[in-house]
């Protein structure tokens, strides 16, 4: 089973995808960490996020070993690193570049250690309608800027990071209408994605809805083969 988690910056993706990883026992891909390591390493490298023959070659040069560890890296989770991420999401051949690894790890998905798992967990922007088109389980989360900026602040915060508010606000909706408004796999729910705004509910609230729509997805599922067989 490959079930596909899209939506908004700061919308509890990250929470519900590990909640869910738990509960089935999937490997998971946060592919938000793929574009934030190109974003990463651009900057590093002294050159614009903007930059399409840079970012692209950089992209191109992770391997698929290092792509599967690269969530676990804090350096890449600073609020500069997703803004560079969201620059360089928007080049077409640095998505095309890291397309192949996460569509293998959608079909064969391994846990980090190569074991292989018997169902794949993804988020991001774009997994239900360009990676995994065919997803049995598509997900798309929202919650409104005001609450997603809360969210954030309160993550640097704890993390004992200076952040004013409305400059978290503000970035919120920039990259929002970068991610929404590209050419290239813009952020926007799959036909069949069930939709869910994050905004007044508690995380164990989210997992629970989740949860029923998967087992009412799968009843339905079951109910048409039997039909057919
Ligand atoms: O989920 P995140 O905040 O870590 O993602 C960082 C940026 O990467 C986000 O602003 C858009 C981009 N991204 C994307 O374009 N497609 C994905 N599948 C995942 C992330």
């Amino acid at each position: 089973m490959i079930i596909a988690i899209d939506g908004t910056s700061a919308a509890g993706k990250g929470t519900l995808a590990k909640r869910l990883q738990d509960f089935f026992g999937f490997a998971y891909l946060d592919t938000g960490a793929l574009y934030r390591a190109v974003g990463k390493k651009v900057l590093d490298s002294q050159n614009n996020p903007e930059n399409a023959t840079i970012a692209t070659q950089i992209a191109q040069s992770l391997s698929p070993e290092t792509m599967l560890c690269l969530q676990n890296d804090p350096s890449i989770r600073t609020e500069v690193c997703g803004a560079a991420a969201s620059k360089v999401s928007a080049i077409p051949s640095v998505r095309q570049a890291l397309f192949d690894f996460q569509r293998n790890f959608a079909l064969n998905p391994v846990f980090e250690d190569g074991t292989p798992a018997k169902g794949a967990i993804l988020d991001g922007r774009d997994i239900g309608t360009v990676v995994c088109p065919d997803a049995e389980i598509k997900l798309f989360l929202i919650a409104s800027a005001e609450i997603r900026a809360k969210r954030r602040l309160k993550e640097l915060q704890e993390k004992g990071i200076y952040a004013i508010y409305e400059d978290v606000l503000a970035d919120v909706k920039k990259r929002d209408e970068r991610d929404s408004n590209r050419a290239v796999a813009p952020l926007k729910p799959a036909d069949d994605a069930f939709i869910l705004d994050t905004s007044d509910l508690t995380v164990d609230s989210v997992f629970e809805q989740v949860i029923d729509f998967i087992k009412s997805k799968q009843k339905t599922v079951g109910t048409n083969q039997q039909a057919n067989d």
